[in-house]
């Protein structure tokens, strides 16, 4: 069986270095070293309202990295200007509200359906590959399919809380594993992201049909304590 992707978001490199104003801890050194231990891509968030990565990181680490760049923006026309002329490889769309911690929630795909589907036509023309960071329910997944995106992104935030509270995950790995099946099934590429954990990350690669994991924030704070190199690699292990 072939191997699950590993996706690792570098955002929370830009939170440590924007706390206090300095040029470090840099994120193009990061998402190198990222490439170097052994990631598949490197993925980032613009924010609109800039709180970790800034332009010139999407830059910087566009020109330098080897492996595909992931760009994470919301459905505005900014965004849709900022990707078009940078032209990462991978895209993945995703909602934004500007109070929100992180992502809350997957995209709502009954609001702006019509400027959605210019952006991702625009996108994909430019030759960017277009996911949706969407909730695992058959309804978003069809909707997806008919927006014609490459691929489609399962929040799991829901499926891992439960897991890191020791709750009864079941009923939400169904519904993972029904989404991505379904998903599989229409022809489009499947992957995951959103608080995961080793335990998560576990749990999940056991699913059929995910081809990429994309994961930062507990992958970025186990760094601190083993390195980057040893997270990387002992996430490899778990989802391979
Ligand atoms: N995938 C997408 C689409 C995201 O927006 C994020 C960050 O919110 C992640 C994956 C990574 O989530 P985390 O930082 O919780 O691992």
């Amino acid at each position: 069986m072939k191997k699950i992707r590993l996706g690792v978001n570098i955002d929370h490199v830009a939170t440590v270095r924007n706390a206090r104003g300095e040029k470090y801890p840099s994120p193009l050194k990061a998402a190198l070293l990222a490439e170097k231990y052994g990631a598949n891509s490197v993925t980032i968030h613009l924010r609109e309202d800039r709180r970790h990565i800034r332009e010139e990181d999407l830059r910087s680490i566009k020109s330098r990295l080897k492996i595909p760049l992931n760009l994470e923006i919301a459905a505005t026309k900014e965004m849709l200007k900022i990707a078009l002329k940078h032209k990462p490889p991978f895209i993945c769309i995703v909602p934004e509200k500007r109070k929100e911690i992180t992502t809350e929630g997957g995209l709502n795909l009954n609001f702006n359906k019509l400027f959605l589907k210019k952006i991702i036509y625009k996108l994909k023309k430019n030759k960017s590959r277009v996911s949706l960071f969407i909730e695992p329910n058959e309804k978003d997944i069809r909707k997806a399919k008919l927006l014609n995106v490459d691929c489609i992104e399962i929040h799991t935030g829901k499926f891992c809380n439960l897991v890191n509270d020791n709750k009864n995950f079941k009923n939400e790995l169904d519904k993972i594993k029904k989404s991505v099946a379904l998903a599989n099934k229409i022809g489009l590429e499947v992957h995951a992201g959103h608080g995961l954990t080793y335990a998560s990350a576990k749990i999940l690669s056991k699913t059929i049909g995910i081809k990429e994991f994309n994961i930062g924030h507990f992958l970025i704070g186990e760094s601190i304590f083993v390195g980057l190199a040893s997270c990387i690699k002992q996430f490899k292990r778990i989802i391979k």
